[in-house]
């Protein structure tokens, strides 16, 4: 099929839910993508913060063809040998003895809003209903997790949607004002991606823990996207000195194989019965397989310490190019998950929207989120050479829209 015949198919028969970039890629290498007619394309966006080992990693594909040649799926009413172990090595990192596993990061904050309500209901706390979501926070698009979506054209559209969700500022006060003993849960993501890329304060996130513990209100950390190695830590609430009780991952985790989970504490597990939730798919051998591969390079081959290396120097980097550009008005992140801002006045064409398509010119692929911002996720795995190299392509986008740099 030609590019062109590509296009017009999915214009009749894909539902139009997505705006995408007019290239069809058609394979990759490491942190190179290349399109149907053998272009190379840089990728700082890795699918959203999914392909953390890269594109066409071998051992990722060595493991999903012998997987594949095995056993592929079994369901949840029989034991494999894969589910528990995956456990395992998520609870070592995170702290939290249990996971339910699921396809995607929408499923595992459902998950965790299920498992939370629970709690309260086996507790025959049952009045305690309600949810203290932050603003400018992204949960995902099913309707629990769009509940505790921020973004007003995400929800209006939908509703109405789970009720007792009230949005807060991510400041000390407003959170200490909001969350009380009616509060089921809180849920934030301790670094927000789709909002802009925001780390939670530290001194918020003190708050927010103390609150919890006064209330007694359970904390739920979403790490669907800053989770697994992106920050340079295995969770970001860690960097945070946050003690979650319940945790969602997904993204990374598969390394682009569909995953998802809601990491459980004591207590809350304590109150989870048989049959309370299931998912048919979820935790297969296929997807166990491929996330036990990614955490084995994140943990045991030195992955974790390459993000924190080439994160340091990410950061150098972008300070400059912020520095050298006026309009860029504040540049936010760690490791490899970094927001670019620009001028939020910025006349219609100098934009991060423009930027990245100026970066796609140059066969570079950001994206722009929440309005102002440029973001970048590469792989987990770029080397500081590749990430310099993307950065420059960067700074020459930067240069073509916003005019020469100072
Ligand atoms: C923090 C966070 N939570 C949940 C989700 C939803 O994940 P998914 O798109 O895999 O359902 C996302 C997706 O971007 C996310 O960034």
């Amino acid at each position: 099929m030609t590019t062109k015949d590509i296009l017009e198919t999915e214009a009749a028969h894909i539902l139009q839910t997505y705006k995408r970039a007019p290239i069809v890629l058609s394979r990759g290498k490491g942190v190179h993508l290349f399109d149907d007619a053998g272009q190379e394309y840089t990728d700082l966006l890795s699918g959203i913060g999914v392909a953390s080992l890269g594109h066409a990693h071998p051992g990722l594909a060595a493991a999903i063809a012998d997987q594949a040649a095995t056993l592929v799926h079994t369901s949840n009413l029989y034991f494999h040998p894969l589910q528990g172990q995956l456990a395992a090595r998520l609870a070592e990192l995170s702290g939290l003895p249990r996971a339910f596993f699921c396809n995607s990061g929408s499923e595992a904050v459902e998950a965790c809003l299920k498992f939370a309500r629970r709690y309260w209901h086996t507790k025959g706390d049952t009045a305690r209903t309600e949810i203290v979501a932050l603003e400018q926070s992204f949960h995902g698009r099913t309707l629990g997790a769009l509940s505790t979506t921020w973004q007003p054209s995400y929800r209006t559209p939908f509703q109405p949607l789970v009720p007792g969700v009230t949005f807060v500022a991510a400041e000390a006060d407003a959170l200490t004002t909001a969350i009380s003993a009616t509060t089921q849960a809180v849920i934030v993501e301790p670094l927000q991606g789709e909002g802009g890329i925001r780390p939670l304060p530290p001194e918020v996130a003190r708050a927010l823990q103390q609150a919890c513990d006064d209330t007694g209100a359970l904390l739920i950390a979403d790490e669907v996207q800053c989770g697994l190695g992106r920050t340079g830590r295995p969770f970001y609430f860690q960097a945070l000195d946050l003690r979650p009780d319940l945790i969602s991952v997904g993204k990374a985790l598969g390394a682009g194989f569909p995953v998802g989970a809601a990491l459980v504490g004591d207590r809350v597990a304590a109150a989870v019965a048989y049959g309370d939730h299931g998912s048919t798919y979820g935790g297969n051998l296929l997807a166990c397989r491929a996330a036990l591969v990614f955490l084995e390079e994140l943990m045991d081959h030195g992955l974790l310490n390459h993000v924190r290396t080439v994160g340091a120097i990410a950061q150098e980097r972008l300070r400059a190019l912020a520095d050298r550009h006026p309009a860029i008005t504040d540049v936010r992140g760690a490791g490899v998950m970094w927001g670019i801002e620009v001028d939020a006045e910025a006349a219609e064409g100098s934009d991060a929207a423009a930027v990245a398509a100026a970066a796609l010119d140059r066969r570079l692929l950001v994206n722009r989120t929440a309005g102002n911002v440029v973001r970048l996720l590469p792989p987990l795995t770029i080397t500081a050479d590749e990430f310099n190299a993307a950065l420059d392509t960067l700074d020459a986008s930067f240069d073509a829209v916003l005019g020469g740099a100072s």
